[in-house]
Formats: structure tokens, sequence, C-alpha cells
């Protein structure tokens, strides 16, 4: 950890999000009181304060915050110091009401909830850039304020607008991509449906059209919304360097979230932060929020992350907002930490009395103390004081899943043989190997992959040059791979790959796709496997690949259907590796098969020994095993060591109750 990450967070941070302004002030006094009960040691403070910050275009107003922030730091309680610009105050939308953002339909949004911002408008930038300069100045070296924190979820309501000034935006963004009007024309196909631009001024962002809109032009606008949403973040993080050198900048992400192209922006963050608000109500919340937690990981490329927002209870968005069951709380903290976190925080310290998040939870319920949540806070913070010692250590991973904004921006476009979903398709390579115990990176097709034994590429529609190599190479050099359907079938201009699908890995896998045969929602087509024995016959769903086997090994066969006969996974020997591709998506067991066989081709242990619901994975010199499961559960872990948590030694049989906790270390 660099210097600036290790001042950020000491130990394991605990906290959430604190507004104090919403307050009397005569509430402060207890609020500190409380934290300190629970363990807090940080809080992150002025998110949405702008205009309590800034009534009117001028200097701060900010005793309240100067009282707030002194208080915090007499009880040595860390602030994450928002620079408070996610939600613009009134007076500076009636002054410069250009600032709303526009919608692909044309519809101005209104004033009256948050985030009613277009990031290209000159004013807005301005404004926002002007309030973190203001704080930065005020409170740089505050002894309270550990990092900073720049507005709040990037995109989450408004991704991107189509208002006049960002038309001009983007022109300016075409420009320095292609230079000159014929290669844009060029890149965007031109010559399909008339739409060769004569002049710059001609190009618009991809606004309500009577059909599809141009593929090629939806992706750039994806790729320019995405970096002006980070110019706006660049602009705050160097107007707080010029007062508050040193001290780390971050924001928060959405987990996987389409909008923002996460490699890029953790590249500009000293902690990457995100917030994780898995659906309690679903029986995989636990493995939705692996992902989560594994992807902030990996986008920061390992280094250890915030978890800056999670409920410690329900939220308040959802249709019906089922309660977090018992323990569910402690246990997906402790999942984070597991997996890398180095501070858990939720949204919101205190459940609000007012306003449009007043039903969702917070760490002090309207109930107060006396209550099950409360317990629940005290309980875990508890808990995170005595995992200090896997703060700021590695999480080992062997296993790489590709993923690349760019490429889920043009999966996920219309017009093509099948609509996918990538996040779907994500949680189905990854639910096994979760199961199995074996921790799996994100990574970037261009990122480095020597560390890995097996990369996995699902539906990697879009790869540019260098990516397609980077995964021959790391095959040629004895790497095993697996790739899905869909895969290698455009460049980065949405331009077909041609000759036979997917064009730049047919030598690697020893096969030709001579055309797609997607399936109907719901349809099934059985499978013959030529896998061991035990590997059940299965399934396939979604997809079917039409394979003509260039040297591959067929796996599995469609036993069904006008494919009947021909391959639908195979494996083919490369370099030092192994080549496994898949034409279709097999059910949950037969794909499980499948991963186990490549995770043994790669030499990753697979375990098959693991109740499902329970979670194993290591973190420094520490075994976390979470149940996640509502029932008791007994099972082996083989030899016996020393759960941080109790001081127990355990095993080698173990007993965890529901949802029980082991962090075990070696026992002396
Ligand atoms: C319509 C249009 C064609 C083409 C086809 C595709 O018939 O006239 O230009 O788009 O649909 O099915
Ligand atoms: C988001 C926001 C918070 C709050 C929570 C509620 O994560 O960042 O301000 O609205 O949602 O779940």
């Amino acid at each position: 950890m660099s210097r600036r990450e290790r001042q950020a967070v000491r130990g394991i941070g605990y906290g959430g999000d604190y507004n104090p302004e919403q307050w009397p002030e005569s509430t402060w006094a207890e609020d500190i009181r409380l934290m300190a009960e629970a363990g807090v040691n940080l809080v992150t403070v002025g998110v949405f304060s702008w205009s309590r910050l800034q009534p009117a275009p001028s200097d701060l107003t900010a005793g309240w915050l100067d009282r707030a922030l002194g208080l915090l730091a007499d009880a040595g309680i860390g602030v994450d110091l928002a620079t408070g610009t996610a939600s613009p105050p009134p007076w500076l939308v009636a002054a410069h009401p250009e600032i709303l953002p526009v919608t692909a339909d044309g519809r101005r949004l209104a004033l009256g909830s948050r985030q009613h911002y277009c990031p290209s408008v000159p004013a807005f930038r301005a404004a926002a850039v002007d309030l973190a300069s203001r704080m930065a100045r005020r409170y740089a070296g505050h002894p309270a304020v550990t990092m900073w924190h720049v507005s709040n979820e990037y995109g989450c309501h408004v991704p991107a607008c189509y208002c006049e000034l960002s038309a001009e935006a983007f022109r300016d963004w075409l420009r320095a991509r292609y230079g000159e009007l014929g290669r844009l024309n060029e890149a965007w196909g031109g010559a399909v449906w008339s739409q060769d631009y004569t002049s710059w001024d001609q190009v618009q962002p991809p606004r309500t059209t009577p059909t599809f809109p141009n593929p090629a032009q939806h992706l750039d606008f994806a790729r320019f919304s995405s970096d002006e949403l980070l110019a706006c973040y660049r602009a705050e993080r160097e107007a707080i360097a010029v007062h508050s050198p040193g001290t780390p900048v971050t924001t928060n992400f959405l987990s996987l979230f389409r909008p923002l192209d996460q490699f890029r922006w953790a590249a500009e963050l000293d902690v990457v932060a995100v917030d994780s608000y898995p659906d309690p109500a679903d029986a995989e919340a636990h493995l939705l929020s692996a992902m989560t937690c594994d992807l902030t990981r990996s986008v920061g490329g390992g280094r250890p992350w915030v978890l800056m927002e999670q409920a410690p209870n329900a939220v308040n968005w959802r249709p019906v907002n089922v309660p977090k069951a018992p323990g569910q709380y402690r246990a997906l903290s402790l999942q984070a930490v597991a997996r890398g976190g180095d501070a858990i925080l939720s949204f919101q310290w205190r459940a609000a009395a007012t306003g449009a998040e007043k039903f969702h939870s917070g760490m002090l319920p309207h109930a107060g103390t006396d209550s099950r949540v409360w317990r629940e806070v005290v309980r875990l913070g508890a808990d995170l004081g005595l995992l200090a010692p896997v703060a700021g250590c590695e999480v080992p991973a062997e296993v790489a899943l590709l993923l690349d904004w760019e490429s889920w921006w043009a999966l996920e476009a219309d017009s093509h043989p099948r609509r996918l979903r990538l996040i779907e398709l994500l949680r189905e390579f990854y639910r096994p190997l979760f199961e199995a115990g074996v921790t799996v990176d994100f990574a970037h097709p261009e990122g480095d992959l020597s560390g890995y034994r097996l990369v996995l590429v699902p539906a990697l529609y879009l790869v540019s040059d260098a990516g397609a190599d980077n995964v021959r190479r790391f095959a040629a050099t004895g790497g095993t791979v697996l790739i899905s359907f869909f895969s290698g079938i455009v460049d980065t201009s949405e331009r077909i790959r041609l000759g036979g699908y997917p064009a730049p890995w047919r030598d690697l896998l020893g096969l030709r796709v001579e055309e797609f045969a997607p399936l109907p929602d719901g349809a099934v087509v059985r499978l013959d496997s030529v896998l061991e024995a035990g590997e059940a016959d299965g399934s396939g769903r979604v997809w079917q690949d039409v394979i003509d086997l260039r040297g591959a090994d067929p796996l599995l066969r469609y036993a069904e259907g006008h494919l009947a006969g021909q391959p639908a996974a195979t494996s083919h020997p490369y370099g030092g590796g192994e080549a496994f591709y898949l034409g279709t998506l097999p059910d949950r067991a037969t794909l499980r098969a499948l991963l186990a066989r490549a995770c043994h081709r790669a030499g990753v242990a697979f375990r098959t020994d693991l109740p499902p619901g329970v979670e194993m994975v290591r973190r420094g010199g520490c075994l976390f095993v979470i149940s996640h499961l509502d029932r008791p559960v007994e099972f082996e872990l083989g030899g016996k060591s020393l759960d941080l948590l109790t001081s127990d030694i355990v095993g080698p049989a173990v007993a965890l109750g529901p949802r029980g906790i082991l962090v075990l270390t070696a026992r002396d």
C-alpha cells in the first residue's frame, strides 16, 4: 500500500454516511457517543450538503460543518469528507437552467431530486470545482479528514446527457478520436443507411431514432459519456490537490454498473470504493456481492478497497424492500473484508426522519438502540476490530474472468442475433467457482494475465487487436483459456472480424464457428457429453454455435434439433496450455463439470467438499469461512486452526450456526 492509502485506512475502517445537517445539533453528542459504542472509526460527511454549505454563490457557510468535524476529530473518528457536488442547489439551477440534463428523447429532467446535472455544461463544472476548491482550502490538514470523497455514484441516475452542449462536447471528443470526418464515417460504417456526414455539426448524440441507432455511434457515445463524467471527477480531484495534496481522493462506484468504465476510472482513484446493495430477497445475494467485491479489488489492480455503502438492513428503492436476515449484514461485511475490503461503511449512520430515504435503514434505526439492527451494528464493530491483522493484505487469485466495458456496451446494443445480458452470463461462470472456493479476479483483456493459470472469456463480443493477442499469448505460454460463444466477434469500431468466428482465436481454439443458432428464451437443447464418467449429460440454453472442428476435440455434442451430433463444446491443446470453447450455455451441473475440468487442467484447486452456501476465501494469512445459510451446517476442514473472531481452536470438523463465520489463521 502506498503512503496515501495507509493514511486513509487504519486497521479496518467502520462506519457510514453521516448527515449531521439533517438533525438538530443537540443530537450530535449522542451520535458521537453511539459511534464510539459501535466501534465506528470512519464516517462520510457532506455528500449532499451543497445547499447547506453554499446557500448562495459565495463563500461557504460551514460553521455547522466545522463544529461537526471538530466533534468527530475529538472522538478520534476519521472523516471521508465529500466535496458535496452530487446535487446542485436550486439557486444554481435557477441561474443556469442549462445544467439540467436531457434524455435521449429530448425531455429535460427537473429539479427536485438529485444528480440533476449534465456533466458537459461549463456552468456546472465551474460551480462544482469552485465548491470542491473551497472545501479543500478550508479543511486541508483538518485532523479528522483522512480522505476526500468526490461527488457520489457518478452516473447512477443520469449516466448520459443528450442536450445541445453534450452534442458539442461529443463532437469535440470525436474530433480528438478521429481527426477527420472521413475516418469517423469509415469507423461508423457511413455507407450503411446513408449516414455519411459532410460536416461535424451534423453529428449528434444517439438520440431516440426511428429504429436502431448506428451501433458504432452508440458505442462511441458510451465511451464519451464515461469519459465526460470522469472529466468531472478529475477536475474536482485537481482542485482538491491544490490545497490538500497527499490526502487520498476517492469516489464511490456502483458495483457491476454498465455506464462507467471502471478500469479507466480506477486508475485515477487513490482508493477504489464501491456501493453494494444485493437484494436480500435474492437467494444468491451473497454471490452477487462477492462478484462486486472481486470486481472492485480487480479494477484497482489488487489494492485494498473501501465498501463505501451498503444497507445495514432494508433499502427503500425496490418495489418490495425485504430486510436483511439476522446476521446477513455481518456476513456480507466480513465477506467484503475477506475479498480485500479495508473499510466497511453503510448508508447511513442515522436512519432519516424526512426526505426520500426515510424508509432506508440506518445503523441507528428509527427504533433506537433497543433494536436488532443496533445490536448487529455493535457486534460487527467488535468483529472488525479483531480483523486488523488482515488490513492491507492481498487476496490471491489464480483465475481471471475477462471483462471490458467497451465490449459490454457493444454486446448489449440492439440488432444482434440474440439479446444477451453480461451480468447474467458472468454470474453463470462465477457461481461454480465461488462454490468451489476458487477466488476469481476480473481482468481487462489487455491487462497483465501472467499471474493467472486460467482465464475465462464469457461473451467478450468486442476485442481489440491487442486484447486478442494478449489472450493468445497467455495460452501460448502455458495458460488455460475457456472462451464462450459470441466472443471475438467485432473490433473496436464494431466491425465484424470476418472469415468465421471467433476470427482472432480460430487457431487457438482449433475451430471455426460458421454461424449462430440462438435459442429462444426458455428453450433447452439436450447435450451428449463426452466428458469423463460421472459428468452427467446435460442441456444447453440461450445460444448454439454451429462449430466446424479444425483440430479441436468435442467435449459436448448437441443431442437434438437440426444440429444433433455436432459439437457444442470443445478443447484444443495450444502452446503449453489448453483452450476450451463453449458454443452454448450449459446447465449449471454441466458448466460446473467443464469449469472443474479447466481448473484441473490449469492446476487450480477446485473444491467439491464445501456445502452450497458456504464461502471460503484466503486473504493474507487468514482463511475466511462464511456461511450464508440460515440453518446450521457441519463439514470437515482438514487440520486445526485458530479462529480470530473467538480465539477458539477449531477443526478438523466444523459446525457453523446460521450465517456463522470463522476467520482462521495458523495456530501459534
Ligand atoms: C426491412 C428493410 C430493409 C432491412 C430489412 C431487414 O425490410 O426495408 O432495409 O432493414 O427490413 O429485415
Ligand atoms: C446510493 C446513494 C446513497 C443512498 C443509497 C441508498 O447508494 O449513493 O446516497 O441514496 O443509494 O441505498
